[in-house]
């Protein structure tokens, strides 16, 4: 079963929902930007803010600071922040003690419209070629999630953006009326339909057997240029705008969108899709060829049929993804 929403006010609602045996995480920049909403939760642990620290090294500082404060098994452990921190501490609270109860809190639209949904938790690995998204994780599912929709007033339009992205990746693989109306929605309603169609796909293959892989939609290329451009602040949804842009061309080729369609999407992408510094085309290829989606040596992609219909397991060759994404750059 998914997480069940609660909405509410953070220093009003949560701490009710919560036993007193608790630790709590959050994002060194929403502790900042709203430290009296946690003055009834301290002390709180900080996460360091940003992608760069979504690894192991900052998940085994945590589990030290759980270990040091004396966290047990049924310990809950409470995430609040965006994707970055929802993913890690996540992670850490799935392995700490073989699985500790937890608590998500996200406070950016992508991770409420996503990245808290689902029962995914993970940190990146950093390799010789580039970053490897996502590599380590577990599937774990958060006992519930707590949505403040206040702290969406401090998200600048950039990071508001990015989330945009994956709220119209719902859109373009289950439901072609919310990706063409989404960004007249107004928050709440976002976040409601975004749950509704995650966890219709997530409750159907939890574990990614099959189905969820659509969730995957512009993730092929997208991960493989956000683990090579991190560095230069490129945001994930922004890299996930230029997959699913690729993608879309891709979907052309092997999947019989019609190429109309395809420009329609390609120019509603075009505004989530910042112009992307230089890197090695070579670096990329190899990402990809390491995606989690692959099998047997395969590459395995999540393409679109039509607009609100994905298919997966499509085998694409590497370089052909490359040129899509060359041909997407070109006109951008
Ligand atoms: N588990 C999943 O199913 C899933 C799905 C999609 C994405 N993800 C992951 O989510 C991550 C991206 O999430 P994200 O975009 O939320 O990134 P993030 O967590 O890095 O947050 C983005 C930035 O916004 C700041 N921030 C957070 N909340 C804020 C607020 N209320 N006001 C002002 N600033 C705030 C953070 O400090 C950070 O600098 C990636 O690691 C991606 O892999 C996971």
């Amino acid at each position: 079963m998914s997480a069940p929403l609660r909405f509410g006010r953070l220093e009003k609602d949560l701490s009710g929902l919560l036993s007193k045996n608790r630790r709590i995480a959050v994002d060194e920049n929403v502790y900042s930007l709203h430290q009296k909403k946690f003055v009834d939760f301290e002390p709180v642990y900080l996460v360091r803010s940003g992608e760069k620290h979504k690894t192991l090294r900052e998940t085994e500082r945590f589990w030290q600071y759980l270990w040091d404060s004396g966290a047990e098994r049924k310990t809950t452990v409470v995430a609040v922040g965006g994707g970055m921190t929802t993913d890690l501490v996540g992670f850490a609270a799935a392995t700490w003690m073989r699985g500790a109860p937890f608590v998500f809190v996200p406070t950016t639209l992508l991770a409420m419209a996503d990245a808290c949904i689902g029962g995914k938790t993970a940190v990146d690995l950093p390799t010789s070629i580039g970053t490897a998204k996502n590599i380590i994780g577990a599937f774990a599912e958060a006992e519930f999630l707590f949505y403040d929709t206040r702290f969406l007033a401090t998200l600048d339009e950039r990071q508001r953006r990015a989330g945009m992205a994956e709220v119209l990746k719902h859109g373009l693989v289950c439901d072609a009326d919310y990706f063409f109306q989404a960004e007249n929605l107004d928050d709440e309603a976002l976040i409601r339909r975004s749950y509704e169609i995650k966890t219709a796909v997530v409750e159907s293959d939890p574990t990614e057997k099959g189905l969820r892989k659509i969730l995957n939609f512009g993730h092929s290329v997208g991960h493989a240029i956000e683990g090579l451009l991190m560095d230069t602040g490129l945001l994930h949804g922004e890299a996930v705008a230029w997959g699913m842009a690729a993608e879309t061309l891709l979907s052309v080729e092997f999947a019989g969108l019609d190429s109309i369609e395809a420009e329609t999407i390609v120019e509603k992408l075009r505004k989530y899709m910042p112009p992307l510094s230089n890197f090695s085309m070579h670096a990329m290829e190899s990402l990809m060829s390491k995606d989690k989606k692959n099998e047997a040596g395969k590459a395995l992609f999540t393409l679109l049929e039509r607009t609100g219909k994905a298919v997966y397991n499509v085998e694409v060759p590497i370089w052909a993804a490359a040129g899509a994404l060359e041909r997407v750059k070109s006109r951008v």
